[in-house]
């Protein structure tokens, strides 16, 4: 046995507020890996809904890697959300037209790109998460922070903007972590090696095989 069906939406069927967040997946500008589940604690299909301004007309792509684990409520606040702060005004007026639309070709919404959360990370309750961001893998986001910047590798972030408070492993390790890359080791590799995996040992997760 080499752990659950990643197809599976429910990976916990006792327990239906958990999904395994790619199996329920309906927009396309969402990708999210196998193993990453969304716990919510009134309905996992809450998830697309905590993805907020996303708009195909602005194609901005929210990309999630495996093995991550995202808390209830979190929230990715998505490019279409952004107004302009360098005008006087950032009132959007020319979306509402009849005449106002004739500043339009002067406006020039911020998009800050994609948003990536990379593989193994860990997003506390109700994180929020601002637009073009890209965590790393190994991150930990605490509960209730603002992600206003990229987050380094197997780094932990807390508080509004959200700061480091700490660093899961050395600098040394964590080169060796990404080249490692457990998480697209083979499901067998995984599962023989999962003490390692669980463990705090780079050295020995570095020599498995
Ligand atoms: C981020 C987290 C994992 C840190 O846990 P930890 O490694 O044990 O670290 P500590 O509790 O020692 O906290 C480290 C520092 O971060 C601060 N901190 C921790 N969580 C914080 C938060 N949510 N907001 C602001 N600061 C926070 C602590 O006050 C401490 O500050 P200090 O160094 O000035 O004393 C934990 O606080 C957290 O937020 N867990 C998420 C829980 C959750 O939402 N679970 C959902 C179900 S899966």
């Amino acid at each position: 046995m080499n752990g659950p069906d990643p197809k599976a939406i429910y990976p916990l069927p006792f327990h239906q507020k958990m999904v395994f967040l790619k199996n329920t997946i309906q927009n396309p500008n969402i990708k999210v890996g196998d193993y990453t589940y969304y716990d919510d604690l009134e309905d996992p299909y809450n998830f697309e809904k905590n993805v907020l301004y996303h708009f195909d007309f602005i194609g901005d792509k929210l990309l999630i890697g495996k093995f991550c684990a995202i808390a209830s409520g979190v929230k990715f606040i998505m490019n279409g959300g952004n107004h302009e702060t360098k005008p006087i005004s950032s009132y959007p007026f020319s979306i509402f037209g009849n005449g106002w639309e004739r500043i339009a070709d002067s406006v020039s919404y911020p998009v800050k790109g994609d948003t990536i959360v990379e593989n193994d990370v860990w997003i506390g309750t109700e994180a929020v998460i601002m637009p073009g961001v890209r965590i790393g893998n190994g991150a930990v986001v605490a509960t209730k922070a603002v992600v206003t910047k990229d987050v380094p590798d197997y780094a932990i972030v807390a508080g509004n903007p959200a700061a480091i408070v700490k660093m899961r492993f050395s600098e040394e390790q964590v080169l060796q972590l990404q080249s490692i890359a457990w998480w697209n080791w083979n499901l067998e590799k995984i599962t023989r090696n999962l003490h390692l995996i669980h463990s705090a040992d780079v050295e020995a997760l570095a020599k498995c095989s």
